[in-house]
């Protein structure tokens, strides 16, 4: 069960303004996603009324949108949603939203989920595309999460865990769903052959309800990594809990990308009145 709130709508939101642009070319979109969800999760209530409202109300514009108004919906998230048939009780996670954006003959990659039931929801869903399920924590299955050698098609990696860790807080093996920056460390000379590729992409990481520690630490953290890689990148955010924001990282090989999609989720945060 995935839970109501901003984050759904924030990471969605990113994430579908960038395979918008890569995949713009036609050429297909090669997706990682390192936390996967079932395709479609029910979404529990919230303890903030406010997060739930803004969600059920943007999925509520989206379900009186007829057929063909799916293409008229002035973002890409509300394309998806719109295509997808996302609600509350029936919400999509990002393989289903892409695909309904993008086309689902378009999409290759690797798909990687820990929980059994969410793993056999996902290898029903994606059977005979060339769009694999790999059970099992992201962590054990770098080397599966590489890019064919030569690229022949963009990519987008993104990352959904949790929170972010700093270092020390918790050891490798309880860290769980949760982002460190060992992990960062260990994802370096993953993204780094990403980037070496012929074929533009994006790394996104999203991370949910960080105080102003964890948050001045998941910035660092993501902008020393882009400046190892060599890409582009913009830090982007919105309101979580209690004082916390959630962040989103993205890093591109292109030099346009992360502003472009960072200024897309500006005018979608102001129009929805969000934080
Ligand atoms: C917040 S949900 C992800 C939502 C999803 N990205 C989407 O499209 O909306 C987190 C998912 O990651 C899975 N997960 C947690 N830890 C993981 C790990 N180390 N490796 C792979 N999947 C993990 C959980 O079982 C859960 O389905």
């Amino acid at each position: 069960m995935a839970r109501v709130n901003h984050g759904n709508l924030f990471q969605h939101a990113i994430e579908c303004a960038a395979a918008e642009r890569l995949s713009a070319a036609g050429t297909g979109l090669r997706l990682v996603a390192t936390h996967a969800m079932a395709p479609y999760e029910g979404v529990t209530g919230t303890a903030r009324p406010d997060d739930e409202r803004v969600l059920r109300e943007l999925l509520g514009q989206v379900a009186c949108l007829p057929p063909e108004g799916a293409d008229a919906a002035p973002h890409a998230v509300m394309r998806a949603y719109a295509r997808a048939g996302a609600r509350v009780e029936h919400y999509p996670n990002t393989a289903e939203l892409l695909a309904a954006l993008v086309g689902r003959d378009q999409l290759s990659g690797v798909l990687c989920e820990t929980r059994p039931e969410a793993v056999a929801a996902l290898a029903q869903a994606w059977t005979g595309s060339p769009l694999r399920i790999v059970p099992g924590s992201w962590r054990d299955h770098l080397d599966e999460l590489l890019p064919p050698s030569p690229a022949v098609t963009p990519w987008l990696f993104c990352m959904d865990p949790y929170t972010w860790r700093h270092q020390g807080e918790r050891k490798r093996e309880v860290l769980g769903g949760d982002l460190a920056p060992s992990d960062l460390e260990g994802l370096r000379p993953y993204l780094a052959a990403h980037v070496k590729g012929e074929q533009p992409g994006a790394c996104l990481i999203f991370v949910y309800g960080l105080d102003p520690s964890h948050a001045g630490g998941f910035r660092r953290g993501v902008l020393a990594l882009a400046d190892r890689l060599g890409v582009a990148r913009a830090v982007v955010g919105v309101a979580g809990p209690e004082g916390t924001r959630h962040l989103g990282a993205i890093l591109a090989s292109d030099a346009d990308l992360p502003s472009l999609v960072a200024e897309a989720w500006d005018g979608m945060r102001s129009t929805l009145g969000l934080a």
